[in-house]
């Protein structure tokens, strides 16, 4: 049967030609081609985090997302906090959605739409949303504080996605942070999104690219397990994050959170993966081959956490969120905003 969605929700549909209202979080290296393709082939929009991929390799990735989705849509990322190379590789490629996080750069936004994309801008805040409008942005994404990863805002979902929908008009807008069920969804549509993006809840996929240890850590975790913090900065200081509690953050906070280069176990090699070494405090989430005390290295995780009981193929992910987004809706059970 299918779903008549609120019009929001259906010109963000129409924008970007997922079928569900549901956007897979381009969740860093976690985000494969696997994943990307699988959440696309069910119905929701992929996502590729191409900020630290090769830009040579760039062009393959995407190929490879659109070979293996059958066609179906997928985004890619580049966070504007690093130099974004490769966004011409994965136009010519063929990606259709582009999204930007940390920041807003109008040349960039016109460049991805001149090579046929459409473009959404990550946004903490009603001013930054309202700076992404008059740049040219086509839909918008408002991160909430409950967000895995790096943060841009610091302000729960419940009161900033109302404070983006006043300034967005008729321009679609997702709400990210803290989502982890098809209720949560059918919460912020009713609230008036146009669909919901979720990183932490793709982690625990058979098909994302962690570590086996860091999807069962999240399957027991609960929202009061994550902490906002700026602990993990090596690789990208000054910008928040929210990550599980863990040994290194736990003896950080013990001794007053003191800064580099007096902090607990300064210099210690944490884990490794593919020849490198990573220091405590390292902004890299280990991933899928990494070996070492991957419980002391950084877990990214949103206050959804505590919405994971399990580990499941990515298709069948979004398909249960869907079917879960239905129910909700039509049984007009929609109570809150997850806050
Ligand atoms: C492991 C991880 C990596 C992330 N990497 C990126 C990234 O590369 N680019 C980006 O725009 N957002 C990134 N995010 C943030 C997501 O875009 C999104 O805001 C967040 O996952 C939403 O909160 P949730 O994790 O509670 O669903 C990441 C999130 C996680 C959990």
């Amino acid at each position: 049967m299918s779903q008549t969605y609120p019009k929001q929700v259906q010109a963000l549909l129409a924008l970007t030609g997922q079928r569900l209202p549901i956007i897979q979080a381009p969740i860093g290296s976690a985000a494969s081609v696997a994943l990307a393709s699988a959440v696309a082939r069910a119905g929701g929009l992929g996502g590729l985090a191409l900020s630290s991929a090769e830009p040579a390799r760039i062009g393959e990735l995407v190929t490879a997302t659109l070979l293996a989705s059958g066609g179906a849509p997928f985004l890619v990322n580049f966070v504007l906090h690093f130099p974004v190379e490769g966004l011409d590789q994965a136009l010519s490629a063929g990606a259709k959605v582009v999204t930007f996080s940390w920041g807003i750069n109008a040349s960039l936004i016109a460049q991805a739409q001149r090579g046929g994309a459409r473009v959404g801008i990550q946004v903490g805040s009603a001013g930054a949303a309202r700076q992404a409008l008059d740049a040219g942005a086509d839909f918008l994404i408002a991160q909430g504080v409950e967000a895995g990863g790096h943060v841009q805002s610091t302000t729960p979902l419940a009161r900033l996605l109302p404070s983006v929908l006043a300034v967005a008009g008729d321009v679609p807008v997702v709400a990210a942070g803290g989502i982890a069920s098809g209720q949560d969804i059918a919460a912020v549509i009713a609230a008036g999104a146009a669909g919901a993006m979720m990183g932490t809840r793709f982690i625990a996929t058979f098909e994302a690219a962690a570590h086996d240890d860091t999807k069962v850590a999240l399957v027991a975790a609960s929202a009061d397990d994550t902490v906002f913090t700026n602990c993990f900065e090596i690789g990208w200081p000054h910008a928040m994050h929210r990550v599980l509690r863990n040994t290194t953050f736990t003896a950080w906070e013990a001794a007053g959170c003191p800064q580099p280069p007096h902090r607990p176990g300064e210099g210690d090699v944490i884990f490794r993966q593919n020849g490198t070494d990573f220091p405590r405090y390292s902004e890299s989430q280990p991933g899928a081959g990494a070996i070492g005390d991957l419980w002391a290295a950084c877990n990214y995780a949103g206050t959804s956490v505590g919405g994971i009981d399990r580990i499941e193929p990515a298709g069948e992910l979004v398909a249960r969120l869907g079917a879960e987004l239905s129910a909700a809706l039509s049984a007009d059970t929609v109570e809150r905003v997850p806050a």
